[in-house]
Parts: C-alpha cells; sequence; structure tokens
C-alpha cells in the first residue's frame, strides 16, 4: 500500500547541497533528505579536489572573482560569482566547525595567524586556494555532514527512495503553482508515496550520465533538472556540459577521475612519445581552464589516432605522491599502474553540467515553494565553463541563503491539505525492460558522439532527431508500465538531452564548454539560453 507523508522541508538529493541545508535549518521543522539508491551514492562522495575559496592572507576576492570571471568566457553573471566569493571563507568556516578533517599545511606551521590548512591549486586559478582533504574531499565532507545529519532527530535520512515527479498545484487542477511535494518511488516496497511538503527542494545534482563516458556516479541523471522543467521552471544554459580532461583510461576503470590537482601540483600532460603539448595550445599549459585542456587533448588524439594521452607526475618524490594523491595512487596502482614511477592514461569524460534550473541568490525557482541547489541550477556562478572547485563552494553558499530563506518565509506557507495519492490504476509490470536499457545505451551513445566536445549544426541536427523519438517511445512506456528506478531516470535523461540539444541549436557561436565547427568565433554579446516550459505558451 503506498503511503502519505508530511513534512516541513522535503530536499530530493543527499549530497553536499542537500545535507548543508538540512542541517543549517533549526531543529524544531520536519526534514525528509531523500537518496536514491544508498546515501553515498551522490557524486559529493567521489568528488576528490577541493572547495575554492579565499582563505590565504596574499589572495583576494577580486582575484577570485577576476579569475572566475575569465574561466566562465564572458558568461558568467558578475553578481552571481561576488555572492558566492564573497561568501567562500564563511562557508569554509561552517565546515570546518562541523569538523570536517581538512589537510594540514604542516610544511608552514603558521605562526603569522595565516591559515593554518593546505591550499592547492587547479586550472584557471591564479592563486593557492583549493581547501582539501588529501584527494578525498568529496568523501570527508561528506562523511562529516552525514554524522551530524544522523545526530539530529529531525532529520530523516531516506535510502532507496526515488523522486518520480513533483505535486503541483497546476498538476493537481489547482487555483495556483505552487510546489506541494512529490510522488516518490520507494525501491524496498515497489510503491510510489506522496510526500507533502510546505517547502520542497531539488539537490539531485547534474546530468553527465547523458553521455556514455562520464566522472560521475550511476545516479547523476538530471532528475531535478527534469522535475523542474516539467513543473513549470525555466532552465539555463544547459549546452555547457563540462569534459573533465584526465579520467583513467583503462577497460576495467569506468571512467575513475584523475584529479586536476595533480596538474596543480606539477603533473604534466603528454603525447604517447613523451612530448608536452599543452604549451602550444595555451600559455598557462597544464593550468589552463577545463575547456582548454579537454579540447586539447581531444584535437591530439584526434590528429595522433590514439585511444588516450598521458598525465605524468612520476618526476615529484614518491613519498610526495603518496601523501598528497592516495586515492589515486592506490586506484592506480590495482590496475598495474605505479604512478609514482610511470604516465597515467587518461583521457577526457563528462563530468559537470553547468547550467541547469533558473535560480536567484536563495535557491528560489520559478514555482513557488520549490527551491534548487548546487548542479541542479544555473546560478550564473560558472558562465560558459566552471572553474574547478567553484562547484562545491556553490553547494555550501546557495545551500546555507536558501536555508535562510526558507526560514524566513516559514510563518507565511501554510501545511498542506492531504495531496492525492499515486495513480497506478491503469499501468502493468513491465515484460520488456530490454527496451528501457536498449535506450539508455542508445541516448549516451548519440549524445556522445553528436553532443561531445565538438558539436556541428548537422550532428546536433542528428541527435534531436533521435532523442525525439526516444522520447516518444518513454512516454508510452510511462503511461503503460509501473515505474521503475531505471525508467524514471531514462525518462529524465531523455527529456535534459532534449533540452541540452535545444540550447546547443540556440547558440550560433563557440564559446566556453560548447565548441561548434560550424560558428568557430565567439560573438561580440554574451547571451545566455534560457529556456521556458511550454506550460506559459499553453
Ligand atoms: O579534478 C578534480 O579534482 C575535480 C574538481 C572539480 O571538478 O571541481
Amino acid at each position: 500500500m503506498s503511503q502519505h507523508f508530511q513534512h516541513d522541508v522535503l530536499v530530493i538529493g543527499s549530497g553536499a547541497a542537500g545535507l548543508t541545508l538540512a542541517l543549517t535549518l533549526p531543529s524544531h521543522l520536519r526534514i525528509a533528505v531523500l537518496s536514491k539508491g544508498d546515501l553515498t551514492n551522490g557524486s559529493t562522495y567521489w568528488a576528490q579536489g577541493g572547495v575554492a575559496a579565499v582563505l590565504d592572507t596574499d589572495d583576494t576576492v577580486e582575484s577570485h572573482v577576476a579569475d572566475t570571471l575569465d574561466a566562465g568566457a564572458g558568461l558568467c553573471r558578475e553578481e552571481a560569482v561576488r555572492f558566492t566569493v564573497e561568501h567562500s571563507r564563511e562557508a569554509i568556516e561552517w565546515l570546518i566547525e562541523q569538523g570536517v578533517p581538512f589537510t594540514r599545511d604542516d610544511e608552514t606551521a603558521r605562526e603569522d595567524g595565516g591559515f593554518e590548512f593546505h591550499l592547492t591549486r587547479e586550472g584557471g586559478h591564479s592563486h593557492r586556494r583549493i581547501i582539501h582533504a588529501a584527494d578525498a574531499t568529496g568523501a570527508a565532507i561528506f562523511n562529516t555532514l552525514l554524522a551530524k545529519a544522523r545526530q539530529r532527530p529531525n532529520i530523516e535520512l531516506l535510502e532507496q527512495r526515488v523522486a518520480v515527479d513533483l505535486i503541483t498545484e497546476r498538476k493537481l487542477g489547482l487555483p495556483g503553482h505552487n510546489c506541494l511535494g512529490a510522488y516518490v518511488l520507494n525501491r524496498t516496497s515497489g510503491e510510489v508515496d506522496t510526500y507533502g511538503a510546505r517547502f520542497t527542494v531539488l539537490a539531485s545534482g547534474g546530468a553527465a550520465k547523458v553521455y556514455l563516458y562520464t566522472s560521475n556516479p550511476d545516479g547523476a541523471c538530471g532528475d531535478g533538472i527534469a522535475m523542474a522543467w516539467r513543473a513549470g521552471c525555466r532552465v539555463g544554459n544547459l549546452e555547457f556540459n563540462q569534459f573533465h580532461p584526465t579520467c583513467l583510461y583503462h577497460p576495467k576503470a569506468k571512467s575513475f577521475l584523475i584529479t586536476e590537482a595533480i596538474r596543480g601540483e606539477g603533473g604534466l600532460l603528454k603525447l604517447p612519445n613523451g612530448e608536452r603539448f599543452m604549451q602550444r595550445f595555451d600559455p598557462r599549459a597544464e593550468l589552463a581552464p577545463r575547456d582548454i585542456v579537454a579540447r586539447a587533448i581531444d584535437h591530439e588524439m584526434k590528429r595522433l589516432g590514439v585511444d588516450c594521452l598521458y598525465l605524468d607526475i612520476s618526476h615529484k618524490p614518491a613519498d610526495f605522491i603518496k601523501s598528497h594523491f592516495p586515492t589515486v595512487y592506490e586506484r592506480c596502482l590495482g590496475f598495474g599502474i605505479d604512478i609514482t614511477q610511470e604516465a597515467i592514461p587518461v583521457v577526457p569524460a563528462a563530468h559537470y553540467t553547468c547550467g541547469g534550473v533558473v535560480v536567484d541568490q536563495h535557491g528560489h525557482t520559478d514555482v513557488p515553494g520549490l527551491y534548487a541547489i548546487g548542479e541542479t541550477t544555473f546560478t550564473g556562478l560558472h558562465g560558459a565553463n566552471r572553474m574547478a572547485s567553484n562547484s562545491l563552494l556553490e553547494c555550501f553558499v546557495y545551500a546555507r541563503s536558501a536555508a535562510a530563506d526558507i526560514l524566513k518565509q516559514l510563518p507565511t506557507m501554510p501545511e498542506r491539505q492531504k495531496l492525492p495519492s499515486w495513480d497506478a490504476s491503469q499501468v502493468t509490470d513491465s515484460d520488456e525492460d530490454v527496451i528501457i536499457a536498449h535506450n539508455w545505451d542508445e541516448l549516451r551513445r548519440f549524445m556522445w558522439d553528436y553532443v561531445g566536445i565538438v558539436r556541428t549544426n548537422k550532428r546536433l541536427q542528428r541527435a534531436q532527431h533521435r532523442v525525439r523519438l526516444l522520447l516518444d517511445e518513454i512516454d508510452e512506456f510511462y503511461s503503460n508500465y509501473k515505474v521503475s528506478r531505471d525508467l524514471i531516470e531514462l525518462r529524465n535523461l531523455a527529456q535534459v538531452a532534449e533540452l541540452i540539444i535545444r540550447s546547443a541549436m540556440q547558440r550560433k557561436e563557440s564559446r566556453g564548454l560548447h565548441y561548434t565547427l560550424d560558428y568557430p568565433d565567439q560573438l561580440p554579446e554574451a547571451r545566455d539560453t534560457i529556456l521556458v516550459p511550454p506550460i506559459y505558451g499553453e
């Protein structure tokens, strides 16, 4: 039997953004935090690099802002950048207060009152400003925040819960546009339950799984973006999909990330013959922003007809490598690659969704009562290319700002009446799950081939044609069969793929992560691509 639940705040997603929001809200609020699988399945847990913030006495807000604007290729919203960077120090102080074990700077024990944690460098940053926990920062942050959340009786952490769709007044045929909660598949009972909430928060990460090769865990299906779109929210700049330049190339590695901090600490990119090449593409060489490095690698791989290039840090002392990059060292060793002795075979892979649900500084979407935070969103911070380690920062700054806003809105947001149950009366068990598996593969492959690092009009048209066929087939499947996690994710992925393709077709220039052979130049004026859902035209 399906069940009904009522909370003050429903958080869809249990990563850095969702947990930060839940922990920032006061303990008299009833909060549910949903995870599609086990709590550790989200992207945060796998983040290696760190969090960018103005922490060093020699660094400045102006410098961090300038680097971010530069990496964003003219498309960042300066007020969003400034807002994020100005709140960076307090976000890190909050994390330190929670007990996150960031790596300490034991080489320069700071008697001068300066910052006592080690700061590393990554592409596009002109200063050392990445605070980290060796090369497993995401796990350190996640484990700390999760332990704190477990101590809070008002926070329910619910695993194996897949949000199917948001419940809005409009969808129920009621007057108004408010979001009232969500229908959620309980994978253990197989039932779709009804979660009513005064505030619903999308914190469900990005959509990198739309591509065949990705550094992301399996759940990065753009669920929040697709649900928000269907609920009537605008989305922005979805054509900007970041490809991380260096994922491990190994048949069994499933796109394991090789952190950019390796290049920050002196790692060199090399051709199969051992030659360096990045200086031919950008004076910052290995520390150029990601779009430039990923495109350079892609270009050299195609030019030479090779399957991978190499990242070499073996010139550094073995102890340094093992202490700074224990995760990468161990993982590569597991595949027979000793990174203290040899170069690492690498390829680019889809890594981060720079666009998303349009929100303001408080995480408000276009639908009242619905907030979005983290990678699900388009805040204007990343522009046409996200700078490394600005994304975790965005999660903390916007989650804290959204929590403060929810608190302010609380007195005006009433408890809702009982919502209708999910209607499963017209659906049966599917006997053709092979279609879902096939459509997953087809979608991810044509997105990789046609909507990847280098695009053309023709490739985008091909992709659009295919995605529309898939959407029709998925819709029919969704209307006739019981929902499963695979079907829900496929429906969301296909929806987001369609939005990515449409956004890419609207951009008649090359800028940042969007590079097309048909319009290789950047237009003088930088404009966002904002898509408006059809409900407003109805
Ligand atoms: O390379 C990395 O460790 C990734 C950092 C990021 O995506 O911000």
